[in-house]
């Protein structure tokens, strides 16, 4: 197989990259470890920022982001049993973003692709990349377990394959630095069959520590309560599931959180990770590949866009102007916005997180945060600003 780049994975930034370079006429395969379901179905978080949107509007797969999503202008911070509302549209001239999941992303992504005749290769193993370093870049895998070993020869190969995929490993470790930190927290996220409770995101830090009260239709919420990232599941019955929701979402002037039957629970760990640099030879990485931030700040994937924008840009540069400048500081590029990303998910998340590991003092330091948000238009700006997504430079 000879294509113009050859893409490893297709989670958000392969696909997004996928279609973005369709729309330049450069040709370019993706090829996955996971099923076409598995895509699909994994549930992850579903904030986009503003400019996320009217990009999928451009790529034409707006439709039924339009139809099913909701668009919130502003986001609430809870503690002590109180409220305050960030309004992220007046403070960002009328920026919004957009609660839409990840998993329908994917399938309007993998739809619109295979629409438009592109190959989406499902269950690949055995994914070599090699010759990175040489103008004739490959990568090996395998398109069943029983099948042919395969070739895919392009001009440049793109690592969107993941943390843990082999991306990343291809650039030599002697070249890397691995910038990490792991919270001692972890999410429990349920699903349940319940109204709304409250008409926009509620980001709460109350109780024994951080609750999420979101949303996937007026029919299902998605709810996230902090806990040990090392609990079993089943240490976490429905009624202590509710007993930590009210705890931490139930506000002392009567509101109450409205229950529901739960039919998804999982636990999922906080980490922070960032890769430099995110190219080697003709290698680049994009994506949870190169840097993973905690879902406190709804930046993962929008991240990942943003590298596979920067790259589509650089690559049609190459291409249609023979200009190698712009791939060439893809990665300085892309860097400062996600160290950016990285900075405000570490701060949503030591703000809204009770960390045993910290002192009273550095406690108390996180409500002075929240309060100078409250208190603060030029705090609460800057918190708006990150939340619908920094301006490109
Ligand atoms: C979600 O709805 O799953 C969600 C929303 C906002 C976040 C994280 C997750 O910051």
């Amino acid at each position: 197989m000879r294509v113009q780049v050859g893409i490893v994975g297709a989670g958000p930034a392969g696909l997004f990259l996928a279609l973005l370079l369709h729309r330049a006429g450069i040709s370019a395969v993706n090829i996955e470890s996971r099923s076409r379901a598995d895509v699909e179905q994994t549930i992850r978080a579903g904030v986009l920022e503003h400019w996320v949107v009217e990009l999928m509007g451009e790529l034409g797969i707006g439709e039924r982001m339009a139809r099913e999503g909701h668009v919130h202008d502003g986001i609430t911070l809870q503690w002590n049993g109180e409220r305050h509302h960030v309004d992220i549209a007046g403070l960002t001239g009328g920026k919004r973003v957009m609660v839409y999941p990840q998993h329908e992303v994917l399938r309007d992504l993998i739809a619109a692709r295979l629409a438009q005749g592109g190959e989406i290769v499902f269950e690949v193993s055995e994914t070599r990349i090699r010759d990175v370093e040489t103008d004739a870049p490959c990568i090996d895998f395998r398109r069943t377990a029983e099948g042919d070993s395969e070739t895919i020869r392009c001009d440049y190969v793109v690592g969107a394959d993941g943390f843990h995929g082999p991306g990343r490993q291809a650039i030599p470790k002697a070249l890397r630095r691995e910038y990490q930190k792991i919270y001692p927290f972890g999410w429990l996220g349920i699903l349940a069959s319940a109204p709304l409770s409250w008409h926009e995101l509620i980001y709460a830090n109350q109780g024994d520590g951080f609750a999420l009260l979101s949303t996937r239709s007026p029919e299902i919420q998605r709810m996230y309560v902090q806990c040990d990232p090392a609990d079993d599941i089943a240490a976490w019955s429905d009624d202590r599931i509710w007993g930590e929701l009210h705890a931490r979402l139930d506000t002392s002037d009567g509101w109450t959180l409205t229950g529901g039957k739960i039919f998804q629970k999982g636990i999922i760990p906080l980490r922070s990770f960032v890769c430099e640099p995110m190219q080697y030879g003709r290698l680049f990485l994009a994506g949870d590949a190169a840097h993973i931030v905690p879902p406190t700040g709804a930046k993962g994937l929008n991240l990942a866009v943003a590298d596979v924008l920067v790259l589509s840009r650089a690559l049609v540069a190459r291409y249609a102007m023979n200009s190698q400048e712009a791939l060439d500081r893809y990665s300085e590029t892309c860097l400062r916005r996600i160290w950016k990303g990285e900075r405000f998910s570490w701060y949503m998340t030591t703000m809204l997180h009770r960390n045993a590991e910290e002192s009273a003092f550095e406690q108390r330091i996180h409500f002075a945060d929240l309060d100078l948000v409250r208190s603060s238009r030029l705090q609460a700006g800057a918190l708006a600003e990150n939340y619908v997504g920094l301006p490109f430079e």
